[in-house]
Order: structure tokens, then sequence, then C-alpha cells
């Protein structure tokens, strides 16, 4: 179905922050399949635990316990400091599972009255029905009405707001520590401070979305560790597998009990395979210290783009972001997806986000002279688009 703008690229081979295309062109890949492959395409400790593990066991269910999905709920378990995992396929549904929790929790207490989800204004946490209605963009829920009721919107970073808006119907508050979709916003550490002090006041959960920024996107394993504000739950998937399906929601001990056996599940959630590939992601990720090399990179990326907004002006404002998720503000009449499909012609992949904003997210693996290559491409085609008359 027509559910995409899709590139006219068809992509059939990767390696690396490299793909290459059925025509055999080769392009640097600075969006990894919308901060999915961390370690980049085919890394071969990826592929051989897929392998290994699609020779012993490919499915299960949830009727029984297998091996990869224990140890990987006991590895992010102790990463994160949280006490329990649920798995799922995908980051909505990740956040389904966060808001079923948020009420039953409530409900669990006696207060049964508290059901409200907030959510930030420019907020977005999936596409099924309760995750959309979590989202705030009119964009995306346009025409799906009616909604789930029980949902509500604060203003992001505004703490007074949040203070009013954080009353005794919500169960819980949901942010994205970096906001991916509206344009790579990062949420001020005094308003993650803030939400944390008003849930503990006021008796609401707190839910970290960081199916985008987690994961290592922002340095640190989990984002809320970048922030230094421990969240009651926390949503991840996209790079959790490094490019196969899954999703987990973590939670921390005071909620570990709230969902009894029947409350929620999922056929595929944790599956051998994406649960093996998630081991091997993190083992790796540790082997090659990504912690400090993104922190490195970023501060590469982020100088360059710096440098790249003052040539240009006209162009581009500074850019924003954490880690390797950056965004680069376009300024009209220059539009974000015209100099997204002209790198594209020159071999780079980028992405947009809302806003005209080019987002960037290349694998945690990318290297100095891809970083300096990836600038050079842009700032070459900039100068060829400003070349061109207008239409
Ligand atoms: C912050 C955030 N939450 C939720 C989702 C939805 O994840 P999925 O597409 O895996 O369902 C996304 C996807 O872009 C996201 O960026």
């Amino acid at each position: 179905m027509p559910t995409y703008n899709r590139a006219p690229v068809t992509i059939v081979s990767g390696h690396g922050c490299e793909l290459v295309d059925s025509e055999g062109r080769h392009y640097l890949d600075f969006i990894a399949g919308i901060a999915v492959c961390a370690l980049g395409h085919t890394h071969p400790a990826i592929t051989e635990a897929i392998e290994a593990q699609a020779r012993r066991l490919l499915h299960a269910s949830n009727l029984y316990s297998h091996e990869p999905s224990g140890t990987l709920a006991r590895e992010l378990a102790r990463r994160s400091g949280m006490a329990r995992v649920f798995f799922c396929n995908s980051g909505t549904e990740a956040n389904e599972a966060a808001i079923k929790l948020a009420r039953k929790a409530a409900f669990r207490r006696n207060e049964a009255r508290r059901t409200t989800i907030l959510a930030c204004t420019g907020s977005f946490h999936g596409r099924t029905l309760g995750a959309l209605a979590a989202t705030e963009n009119p964009k995306y829920r346009e025409g799906f009405g009616p909604l789930p009721n029980g949902f509500a919107f604060t203003a992001f970073n505004d703490v007074s707001e949040l203070e009013r808006n954080l009353d005794d119907r919500v169960a819980a508050f949901i942010v994205e520590p970096v906001q991916g979709e509206s344009g790579i916003h990062p949420a001020d550490v005094e308003f993650l401070r803030a939400a944390r002090r008003l849930c503990d006041e006021r008796g609401a959960l707190l839910i970290f979305d960081e199916i985008q920024c987690g994961m290592g996107r922002s340095g640190p394993l989990f984002a809320f560790q970048h922030f230094g504000v421990r969240p009651d739950v926390v949503t991840i998937a996209k790079a959790l597998a490094n490019g196969l399906p899954i999703g987990a929601m973590l939670v921390s001990e005071h909620v570990a009990q709230t969902f009894e056996p029947g409350d929620h599940g999922s056929t595929f959630g944790g599956s051998p395979v994406p649960a093996a590939a998630a081991l091997a992601h993190l083992r790796v990720r540790d082997e090659l210290d990504l912690e400090r090399r993104v922190s490195e990179r970023s501060t590469q990326l982020f100088d360059a783009l710096r440098e790249l907004a003052r040539r240009h002006a006209d162009v581009f404002d500074a850019p924003r972001g954490l880690g390797l998720l950056v965004g680069l503000p376009v300024r009209t009449p220059f539009e974000a997806k015209t100099i997204q499909a002209a790198a594209r012609e020159r071999g780079l992949l980028v992405g947009t986000a809302g806003g005209n904003t080019i987002r960037l997210a290349p694998p945690l693996i990318v290297d100095g002279e891809q970083i300096q290559r990836a600038v050079t491409l842009l700032d070459d085609c900039i100068v060829t688009l400003k070349s061109e008359p207008p239409g």
C-alpha cells in the first residue's frame, strides 16, 4: 500500500556504513534504517548470532522460557537498573504496554479514576491507536478518530505548564528524552528533573520513550543515563537487535508486579533470533567501547555541522540533538526534502524530520573520515542547489 514516500532506489546489500543499490551504486548511510543499525549493516557478530540461533531454535512461544530472551532480559535489567522486562516486536507496541501498565498500576492501587496519559506537544509514540492517542502531531492523527480517550498534552520543556497539567488524574507522564520525529529536540534536563519530582509528588509514573534516542544513540546505553533522571518505565526498540524486529518495556521494582499472567502478551515478543541478535549487539557495544566513540564522533559531527551552518547561514540554522541523533534545521525557501534528494544523488543517505529538518542518525560505528565525507557531500549539495535557478 502507498504508506511510504519511498525514494526511487532499491537497496540490495549493506556493509558497515555503506549500502548498495540494484544499480551497483554505493551510498554512505547517515540514517541507519532510521536509527536502527547501530553497528552498521551485516555486522559479522550479529549475522553469526542470527545464524547460530536460527539453527538451534526459531520460535517456541511465551508458553515456555527460552534461553536468549531470558539472558537478554537479565542483561537489560542489569545495564538499566530496572527490575523487569517485557518483550514485544516494535516501538509502538512497547508504548502500548507502558500505557496499559500505567493504568493497571493505578487500578491496583484502588485509584481507578487515575487514567490520563499525559504526553508532550511534538511527541511521537507510534501509530497503533493507543500510542497514536499519545502522539500530538495532527499529521499522524487526522482521519483516525475517534482515538481512545484519556490522553492529554503539555508543552514540551515547559515546567510551569507541567506543574499545572500533571494532576491527580494522571496515571503516567510519557516523554521522549530527545524528541525524534518532531525535528530532534532534546529535553532540558530541568524539565526531566521536574517531571521526576512531580510524578513522585503526585503519584504518576514517569515513562521515557527511548525508542529512537536510546540504545546508545545519545551516548550511554540509555538516554536517561545521560540526563541523570531515572524513569519508572523505559521503552526501547529500533536499534535493540540492530535490524531485527524487537521492542521492550523495562520497569522498575515498584511496578514490576503490576501485570499478572493474562494481563498482556505477544506471540512473537522476545523471539529467540532477535533476542540472540540483541545480545550480540550488547556484547559488541562493550568490545568497541561505543559510548566513548559516540561522544568523540558526536563532537566532530556537531563541529563540522556548525561550520557548515555558518558557511550557509541562509540555508541552515545551528544543528541540535544529542550524541549521534542530530537535526539540521533548514530555512525556507530551501527544503529538507530537496536537500535529502540531492544528497542521495551524490551517494549520501540522510533522513528528514518535522519542522523542515535534516535528520542525521549514522551507525554508531561511523568513523571520522565518513563524517568528514558526509558533511563535504552536504556542502556540495548546497553549493549546487544555490547555483541552480529557482524552480
Ligand atoms: C520515539 C518513538 N516512539 C515510538 C516509535 C514507534 O516505533 P515503531 O515504528 O517501531 O513502532 C518511534 C518510531 O519512529 C519513535 O521514534
